[in-house]
């Protein structure tokens, strides 16, 4: 039996695409130069005994598995290789509870990051981990790739709510990780281990997810600086106060422009730096003005703040559009993800800047900056052979950079095809080795998203 006969004896006929224009939609995610093969099928299963059908069919013919979500990734993980299964799990994106006293949602993969949100709130709950595409991208895919967001500085990434996962394995057992409980240290920390594995190692179908109490609304302020170094400086000073602010970003002066180009916001755009602050404490108007205050001590030429939530709200959309505005700038970009301690995001932001003058690169920045994560995006012309080798160059000239400082090559996209030579730099030999006999044991016919990270 050949593999499309194999897989409709589990999965009903419209569950399974093989039109080459429709199965070529789903060949790659959203990052760019990244390798991506033609799949033999694209498969959507709706229930967790589909999913293992799959598994039980791709271990029987030694097919490769490519798990996707919502296919928003900036790092190649969800490509497809050549004669791959692509499994999506978009249709399997059912809510199956929310729990106040628990403070739990327990959901399918294929759930919406923001329609979670959107339902949680209704309880009064708060899921916080919040990528810039948490409109489109999935539960699901946010696990995979451990997502981060702009709320991280203050709640933390993907990684601290997920409590437990139904995993189907390569083979097709279904495994049940960790808990619903508030605590939980029964053996070795397999959910964790999932969060971030980027389809290496299992199927995610279920997911048990901690939530918070909703937070009052966030207020905002916008600072103006005369140098990224500056504004670097008033990000150190909120920090080692004790502030914790529920966004902390910065925006270079090239990413303020490519915003206002975009959408007119009419932001500062002859300042070299813009810090954006928020606060959803009980009383955010006396927190933003003594971060205000800090980040005037700091050279801050304009410190703006929001009046209310909207105006807020409006200062969030500039910077979560930020990388399509660069986008717009030329032909192609690389998105980087490099993360560094906060206490070096000066020296990072700086060394950025003599990359971009030395390959004479347009690099616009914006960065998670109270996480030291910075989104240094290199805009260049495909169709320019010369610009494309340079811009690869300096690419990977940023990721040293970022090691160098004691930071890793990636916060929060994930390592996939794109940064897949560095991993082995950053995990360093007995770090790779102990990774891939893991990787051996869930997956010991390497038949799961194989050409991924390693
Ligand atoms: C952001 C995504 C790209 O911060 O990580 O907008
Ligand atoms: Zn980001």
């Amino acid at each position: 039996m050949d593999l499309i006969a194999h897989l409709r004896a589990g999965l009903p006929a419209e569950a399974i695409l093989t039109d080459p224009d429709v199965t070529g939609s789903y060949a790659h995610d959203m990052a760019s130069f990244c390798a991506a093969g033609t799949p033999a099928a694209v498969v959507l299963p709706r229930t967790v005994e589909q999913v293992q059908h799959v598994m039980r069919t791709a271990t029987a013919l030694r097919v490769p598995v490519v798990p996707q979500g919502a296919r928003t990734g900036l790092s190649g993980a969800a490509n497809a290789s050549d004669g791959c299964i692509v499994l999506s799990l978009v249709k399997m994106d059912r809510i199956l509870e929310i729990s106040p006293v628990d403070r739990i949602a327990v959901v399918e993969p294929g759930v919406v990051n923001a329609v979670l949100s959107r339902a949680v709130a209704e309880h009064g709950l708060y899921y916080p981990p919040d990528p810039s595409s948490w409109e489109q991208c999935s539960i699901g895919g946010n696990i995979g790739t451990a997502s981060g967001g702009l709320c991280c500085v203050k709640y933390g990434v993907t990684a601290e709510y997920v409590l437990g996962l139904d995993i189907v394995l390569a083979d097709g057992r279904l495994l049940t990780t960790g808990r619903r409980t508030a605590k939980g240290v029964a053996g070795y920390d397999l959910t964790r281990l999932f969060v971030g594995s980027e389809g290496s190692l299992g199927i995610v179908v279920r997911a048990v997810l901690a939530l918070k109490p909703e937070p009052p609304q966030q207020l905002a302020l916008a600072a103006e600086f005369p140098s990224t170094a500056a504004a670097c400086e008033a990000v150190c000073e909120i920090m080692a106060r004790g502030h914790a602010p529920s966004l902390l970003e910065l925006m270079d002066r090239t990413s303020v422009r490519a915003v206002n180009a975009l959408a007119h916001m009419g932001l500062p755009d002859s300042t070299e730096a813009l810090l954006l602050a928020a606060f959803d404490t009980p009383d955010p108007a006396a927190d933003l003005a003594a971060v205000g205050a800090l980040c005037t001590a700091a050279g801050a030429t304009e410190v703006v703040p929001a009046d209310t939530p909207a105006e807020s709200d409006l200062l969030l959309q500039a910077r979560r559009l930020t990388l399509t505005a660069l986008e717009g700038l030329k032909s192609a970009t690389m998105i980087d993800d490099v993360c560094v301690p906060r206490s070096r995001l000066a020296e990072m932001l700086d060394g950025t800047a003599a990359i971009a003058a030395k390959y004479d690169l347009t690099i616009g920045v914006c960065a998670h900056a109270g996480d030291g994560n910075t989104h240094p995006t290199v805009c260049f012309d495909a169709d320019d052979p010369d610009e494309s080798r340079r811009a690869r160059e300096s690419f990977d000239e940023i990721m040293a950079l970022g090691l160098r400082l004691g930071g890793t090559i990636t916060g929060e996209h994930g390592v996939g095809v794109l940064k897949k030579e560095w991993l082995a730099r950053e995990l360093g030999p007995v770090g790779l080795e102990l990774q891939r006999g893991i990787k051996d044991v869930f997956d010991p016919l390497g038949i799961l998203n194989p050409g991924k990270l390693f």
